[in-house]
């Protein structure tokens, strides 16, 4: 986000003090237990934001319960929810929605009419068709796409004789690759490299915290949100980046889409990639999407596919590598190699490897946190009661319109009451021994929120799935990993949850072996 923390600093310091000033009103959760805050100015938000991960939300949890109450900047109240069926209420009711932040924000780097940002009918129509395309049965067609992509790393992997490589750059290229190849039914590098270059920059550049960019959130989602979106048309450099980068989005989403329109026109049958896929008509209905719907997620799906899944891989990595007795039996596992009747490598009948996945999904959700606000006066069901500071046992949480909510994901996955005594530990086990929870499905997989839930969950989680599934299935397969004595690896809050090194910076360095 160090593109809207440097377009707009400067105008809306003055600004939001102003509106601060006039719009400040009684919170309805102040009777919610919470921690102290430790400053006026910025609340608990360096505690909960900054490193080390997850340290002040753990102790909070244990401390004050499933939903918390904490301060955001200049003393707003914000409530931490962990609580499963909070959360299931908060995602699923309607009741609520993207927090101004996010959404002017999703708006920025992905343009006006991307899926994260659509809203009601309009968002259910777009996301039904865009679902067709995500099916089980539609991503297994993706498989033998995703097993090049995964050799394709491997190949680098020999090319290299550093005694330690940083994976990192390899798994982002891979998982780019992944979504262009199959989503748009191209190579990298067949879009313009003036759109690859600028959607690199634009990811790196929105992986920051710092206490100057939770001070522009804070002071963005008080503005009056048309307003908020404006600052785009700011005359500075970071905000001509990114309307140049939608613009540019925009620009290669026709261009892919024209030509699938022409061969379709010239009686060619069309790919099987996602864009194909979706202008074909429907069988049942002979309705197509509009190809300005495909056209405007050309961005989203860009940037949605591709860090979260490489992170995640990474995070999988690390746990092998720092238990190699795990590492040798997935490794067995995958040599054993299953096969389905037509002879593809079957993937979702290799359970430790699923658990391996799940495991990574649980304690290292790339979103740890996400945001919304409440669209109208209402109340959140709890599943545990809670003592109010007044002493008066609380079932529901009564929250007015534009309360902010910050809903853990990460702490949802946490949770002793759920996950067992030692859920803060990576044990894959837990899956295989069914010590997790199995009826209510909150969250579209294994009861976890990693891909969010309900109607904005991820569209992309089958996908994301098989492809970790083949790409460690690959790397295990060929190589083993270990971690240099002299280097650790970190998860690192930064809008996503990113691997770093000892000083903060970007890497993940493994050791890595060919298995004789
Ligand atoms: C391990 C990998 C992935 C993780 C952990 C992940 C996680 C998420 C989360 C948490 C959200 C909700 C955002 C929020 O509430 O703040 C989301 C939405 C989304 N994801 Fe993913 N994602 C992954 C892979 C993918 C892939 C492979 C694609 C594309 C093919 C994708 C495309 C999207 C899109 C388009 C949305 C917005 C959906 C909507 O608002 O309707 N994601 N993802
Ligand atoms: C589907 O629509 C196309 C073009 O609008 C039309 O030519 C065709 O006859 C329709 N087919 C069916 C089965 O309705
Ligand atoms: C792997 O996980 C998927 C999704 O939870 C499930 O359908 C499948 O049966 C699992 N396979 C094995 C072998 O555990």
């Amino acid at each position: 986000m160090t593109y809207s923390a440097a377009a707009i600093l400067p105008f809306l310091i003055p600004l939001g003090l102003v509106l601060f000033s006039t719009i400040r009103q009684q919170s309805s959760i102040q009777r919610i237990p919470g921690p102290p805050p430790s400053s006026w100015l910025l609340g608990n938000m360096l505690q909960l934001f900054l490193p080390p991960y997850g340290y002040y939300d753990d102790i909070w949890r244990k401390a004050y319960g499933t939903v918390y109450r904490f301060q955001g900047c200049f003393g707003r109240d914000r409530l931490m929810v962990s609580d499963p069926l909070a959360l299931q209420h908060i995602l699923n009711s309607g009741e609520f929605e993207f927090a101004p932040i996010f959404d002017t924000l999703f708006r920025w780097l992905f343009g006006e009419r991307n899926m994260a940002v659509l809203k009601g009918k309009e968002h259910r129509n777009l996301r039904t068709a865009w679902n067709a395309a995500f099916t089980a049965g539609a991503v297994r067609q993706y498989q033998p796409i995703l097993e090049k992509v995964a050799q394709g790393i491997s190949e680098k992997l020999d090319a290299s004789d550093s005694p330690a490589i940083d994976i990192c750059p390899l798994l982002s290229s891979a998982t780019v690759s992944s979504t262009t190849e199959v989503v748009f039914g191209c190579a990298v590098d067949d879009l313009g490299a003036e759109f690859v270059e600028s959607n690199s920059n634009i990811m790196a550049s929105s992986a920051t915290q710092s206490s100057a960019q939770i001070l522009v959130d804070e002071f963005g989602g008080l503005l009056p949100s048309w307003l908020f979106r404006r600052t785009i048309y700011l005359p500075t450099k970071a905000s001509q980046a990114l309307r140049t980068h939608v613009e540019l989005a925009s620009r290669e989403g026709w261009r892919l889409v024209r030509e699938k329109m022409d061969a379709v026109k010239q009686g060619l049958d069309g790919g099987d990639d996602v864009y194909s896929m979706l202008l074909r008509p429907d069988a049942q209905t002979n309705k197509s999407l509009r190809p300005e719907d495909i056209v405007a997620q050309t961005s989203v799906m860009m940037i949605g596919g591709s860090d979260t899944t490489a992170y995640t891989l990474v995070w999988a990595l690390v746990e092998l590598a720092k238990n190699p007795e795990l590492q040798d039996s997935l490794r067995a596992e995958i040599h054993g190699r299953p096969r389905t009747s037509r002879g593809d490598v079957a993937y979702d009948s290799m359970p430790l490897l699923n658990a391996t996945i799940k495991e990574s999904l649980r304690i290292y959700p790339v979103r740890p946190w996400t945001y919304r606000v409440a669209t109208k006066d209402t109340f959140i069901p709890l599943s545990q009661s809670i003592l109010s500071t007044t002493g008066e046992r609380l079932s529901q949480i009564q929250v007015k319109k534009g309360q902010l909510v910050t809903l853990g994901f990460a702490s949802y996955q946490k949770l002793e009451s759920r996950w067992g005594e030692d859920s803060g530990q990576f044990k894959p086990g837990r899956w295989l021994e069914s010590r997790v929870p199995q009826s209510d499905a909150i969250g579209p997989y294994a009861n976890l929120l990693a891909f969010s839930g309900g109607a904005h969950a991820c569209v992309g989680w089958r996908l994301a799935v098989l492809e970790m599934q083949v790409i460690l299935s690959e790397l295990l397969d060929k190589f083993t990993f270990s971690l240099p004595v002299e280097e650790s690896i970190e998860p690192r809050y930064m809008t996503n949850l990113m691997p770093t090194n000892a000083d903060g910076q970007k890497r993940a360095a493994f050791c890595v072996k060919r298995v004789l």
